[in-house]
């Protein structure tokens, strides 16, 4: 059985995955907490999308650049002037939104995207259409939005600068292109990659963690050969896909989504998102981006210094084209809880649930279970300690061991080492398999020897 959006979050809090934020003083709309094991499935997202996109990748390199900018860098790259949504409020119950959304929702034919301010206000209101909250049609008119969040630095007020949070990581890449090219002494094509949280003042979040106002982006910046840039955008897109795969998501839930040519932002000559299937429909999980060299010409033209790299093979200078595979960490954390979480009915009447993780994301990779507390307890406690050095293992002593193994089916463990008497006698546990339920002996040398090999992407 597939599960709906209300039902994920119900199960997202109780299983210690994600709680609301500031929940003890009645919370704050749209933000999240991360537990345990949402803490531990983040990681494991943004350790494999490091290990695949960086780590194994030969042209790429990693960067953690700051969140806070000089201001100077959101005026060149286009944010201060127009990274805007066009919002309306309803007159009636006060609800603020989105216009664009509020046009594409009445028909979804339509690219709202493309359309002025005027073009949307008039479609607001020639199309009478309705509050999404309360129904009614009267709206203040549609106005221009800026979404990043503006903040002060400095510690006597007077004196404080206006900054801004970044509203996504990419910039930080660019101001580092030559930094990076020349620390590393690297060649064109090369890629740098960063994950760290953006700060968007979204009109309208929601759909739990979908669209929030913080989250986490994993970003890469290729920089290419003007060119070259068709060829290394369609590698991007392919390996973009062939990741999400390998995390488990299945081809039916996955849709490739190219913008078409009057959709495409003014820089961008080629454009994909790759969509999931959430509950409410295919939504943008991966941005793909051909960027052009809008970005480094900018930063050229603004800070006066030259970006142009030399390429000793032709002895020529020029501004490197860029690939941008962009992706939300929350969104792909979302698309991976739908995905995992199935619920079975066993043969004696119980009802399972198992998240079907694949084993590298599992918050737990293994389980230790002492059958009985009393006679097993030491052993496993000890067995426990050895394992927890090399994986992250979990201790559960409280229950009968078959709702031990539920507990553990439910939040993902992939494995569960079960403690009894021939442990004792001859070192052997049985381990068991959360997707098949079967069991199997090993001794601790062979179990882990298993357990890694299975969790290797
Ligand atoms: N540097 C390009 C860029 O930021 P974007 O399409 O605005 O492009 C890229 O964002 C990705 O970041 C999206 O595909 C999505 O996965 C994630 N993202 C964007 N806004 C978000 C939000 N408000 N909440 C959660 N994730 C978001």
């Amino acid at each position: 059985m597939k599960i709906n959006l209300e039902q994920l979050v119900a199960y997202a809090k109780n299983h210690g995955f994600v709680f609301q934020g500031s929940e003890l003083y009645g919370g704050l709309a749209n933000t999240w907490d991360y537990g345990p094991l949402g803490a531990a499935l983040k990681n494991n997202i943004k350790q494999l999308w490091w290990q695949r996109f960086i780590q194994e990748n030969p042209h790429n390199v990693g960067l953690d650049s700051s969140i806070l900018m000089n201001p100077a860098v959101w005026k060149a790259s286009g944010h201060i002037d127009s990274f805007n949504d066009p919002l309306s409020d309803c007159k009636q119950c006060r609800t603020r939104h989105r216009v664009d959304h509020l046009v594409t929702k009445h028909d979804p034919t339509i690219d709202a995207d493309g359309m002025s301010l005027e073009a949307l206000d008039d479609y607001v209101r020639t199309h009478r259409l309705k509050c999404p909250n309360c129904g009614g049609h009267d709206f203040t008119p549609t106005r221009q939005f800026n979404l990043m969040f503006k903040t002060s630095q400095g510690v006597i007020d007077e004196a404080a600068q206006a900054i801004y949070l970044r509203p996504e990581t990419a910039q930080g890449i660019f101001l580092n292109f030559k930094n990076i090219q020349r620390a590393m002494r690297l060649k064109i094509p090369f890629g740098i990659g960063q994950i760290g949280k953006s700060f968007r003042n979204e009109i309208t979040p929601g759909n739990f963690i979908f669209r929030t106002r913080e989250f986490e982006q994993m970003e890469l910046e290729f920089f290419c050969q003007p060119g070259e840039e068709i060829g290394w955008f369609e590698t991007y897109k392919k390996d973009s896909y062939q990741f999400l795969l390998d995390l488990g998501l299945a081809a039916d839930n996955l849709h490739m989504r190219d913008h078409a040519e009057e959709q495409l932002s003014h820089y961008s000559n080629a454009t994909t998102d790759i969509d999931y299937r959430y509950p409410w429909g295919f939504d943008e999980l991966w941005g793909i981006a051909s960027r052009t060299d809008y970005d480094l010409r900018q930063h050229q033209t603004h800070s006066k210094e030259s970006l142009e790299y030399f390429d000793p093979e032709s002895s020529e200078k020029y501004l490197p084209y860029v690939i941008e595979p962009s992706l939300g960490v929350e969104r792909l954390f979302l698309a991976l809880l739908f995905e995992a979480y199935q619920e079975e009915t066993l043969d004696n009447g119980e009802t399972r649930i198992h998240l079907a993780l694949h084993p590298a994301l599992a918050p737990y990779k293994v389980a230790i279970l002492p059958l009985m507390k009393k006679k097993h307890g030491e052993q496993a406690v000890a067995l426990h300690a050895r394992l927890a050095k090399y994986l992250p293992a979990v201790y559960d002593e409280t229950g009968n061991i078959g709702k031990r193994y539920r507990r553990q089916d439910a939040i993902g463990t992939p494995f569960a080492v079960t403690v009894d008497h021939q442990s004792q006698e001859d070192g052997t546990y049985t381990l068991r398999d959360r997707n098949t339920m079967t069991q199997i002996r090993l001794d601790e040398a062979a179990l882990l020897q298993y357990i890694k090999e299975q969790c290797v992407f």
